[in-house]
């Protein structure tokens, strides 16, 4: 079984190169649905998620040719099966944004519920009940989501009494191809939101409003193919920045865009790092010095993003002072912190809040990754800690993290993957 094992204590120094955003490559892939034409979507990470995403394509019959340069060529003109199967749909929540592609372009769609998920319930009623609003019958039989429409989705007015990302990205695709206007309030803004319209809109879409709550789309017959660069991932900069800032290092991320982490930066600086950004890149210099404690409350973009909370409460593990972390959009996203407290930390949960305590030093040990993120924040961790640890279930950060372990090797973090057995 593979894991990942840290030996802490480095301090990080040194540049690496940020890859493309999974939470906007997942809703392009998704959206080539939306064409017969071929679309080149460039800057595509190598990622699991990414992976399952190409099977899934792959099993409904679209043709997919990966290229060296991590491009990635569709053409949904082949597909001949309307069903996404429970077998890769239980494996990747974000399998439900085919959805709405699907139905706008070939009239139906059958796709897999999502099963049960570690950070919470997470419903997809508002994805239903926005492709209900224009016109779609669904039922939901055999735990599968069958949706169909006579001709073409009508255009429609949906408030979205929750912010939700991938909500909103599969009624925006759908709205596409609709008879009509749709608008969206109280729509998603995350850059990954704003990046899809682009590609849409790339496409031959007409979305206006884009990177504010509301937006505006008018349906048009058909899309054609376009080339497309994904946006760089925020997360995947956002969690190198604090592993350095943990170590009192002094790294610099390339290919990344400093304007979509705003609220992280602020985060940072208050922590006591000193940060310096170009048009692509950031720089972050921690000087050798123990961070400050900082307050955290998720919320939707452009607030402090929840994909960053686990992160943030390692920061806080070995901060100076005590800080409160405040988790308001999952319900149960705190499953790091048992760990944490593992090696050494000083964490209380109550409710959606943690208060932690900051101690000098954590202590290796062999700990459990959770999910996506949570696992993330494990190896940052294990950069601090003394001794080693050793990170189960690595396949969550791989759904993830680009190579990890070389990334971090070059800045370096003794990050290496073994293979062991259960312990
Ligand atoms: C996306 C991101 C994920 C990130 C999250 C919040 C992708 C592939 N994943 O997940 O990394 O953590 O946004 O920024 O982009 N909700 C409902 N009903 C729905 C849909 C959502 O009640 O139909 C609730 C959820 O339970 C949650 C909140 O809305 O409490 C936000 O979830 P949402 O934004 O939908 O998360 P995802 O799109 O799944």
């Amino acid at each position: 079984m593979e894991k990942l094992l840290i030996k802490g204590g480095n301090r990080l120094s040194g540049e690496i190169r940020i890859s493309g955003a999974k939470n906007a490559a997942l809703p392009i892939l998704a959206a080539t649905l939306l064409t017969k034409e071929t679309a080149v979507i460039k800057n595509l990470p190598h990622l699991h998620d990414i992976t399952t995403m190409l099977e899934l394509l792959g099993c409904m019959g679209v043709h997919t040719v990966v290229t060296e340069d991590m491009s990635v060529e569709i053409n949904a003109g082949t597909l001949n099966n309307l069903t996404a199967p429970y077998s890769l749909v239980k494996t990747m929540r974000a399998s439900i944004l085919v959805l709405g592609p699907m139905l706008a372009h070939f009239g139906e769609a059958n796709v897999s519920l999502p099963g049960g998920c570690a950070i919470g319930t997470r419903p997809v009623d508002l994805h239903i009940r926005g492709l209900e609003a224009m016109g779609a019958e669904i039922e939901v039989v055999d735990g599968y989501i069958r949706a169909k429409v006579n001709g073409r989705l009508k255009g429609a007015k949906i408030f979205f009494d929750t912010v939700t990302v991938t909500g909103t990205e599969n009624i925006l695709m759908a709205a596409t191809l609709a008879d009509g206007v749709t608008i969206l309030e109280n729509a998603a803004k995350e850059p990954e939101v704003i990046d899809l319209a682009h590609c849409l809109n790339a496409m031959g879409a007409k979305i206006t409003g884009i990177g504010t709550d509301t937006l505006r789309i008018e349906g048009v017959e058909s899309l054609h193919g376009c080339t497309y660069p994904i946006l760089p991932d925020r997360i995947e900069t956002g969690t190198y920045l604090v592993a350095a800032a943990v170590t009192g290092g002094k790294i610099k991320l390339k290919d990344t865009d400093p304007t979509i982490l705003d609220a992280v930066l602020t985060k940072l600086r208050e922590a006591g790092a000193k940060i310096t950004t170009g048009p692509d890149w950031i720089e972050l210099d921690m000087e050798g010095r123990r961070p400050k404690s900082v307050n955290i409350t998720t919320a939707p973009y452009p607030a402090f993003p929840t994909d960053m909370q686990a992160q943030f409460t390692v920061l806080n593990a070995i901060a100076e002072g005590t800080a409160t972390v405040v988790e308001t959009v999952f319900e149960n996203r705190f499953m790091h912190i048992q760990e944490l407290n593992r090696m050494g930390a000083n964490a209380q949960v109550s409710g959606n809040t943690v208060v932690i305590k900051g101690c000098e030093k954590l202590s290796g040990a062999p700990v459990m990754a959770t999910d996506l993120r949570a696992s993330a924040s494990l190896v940052i961790a294990g950069l601090i800690a003394s001794g080693e640890t050793l990170v189960d279930r690595v396949y969550h950060i791989d759904r993830g993290y680009e190579c990890i372990e070389e990334k971090f090797q070059n800045l370096g973090g003794l990050v290496s993957r073994v293979v062991r057995g259960a312990e």
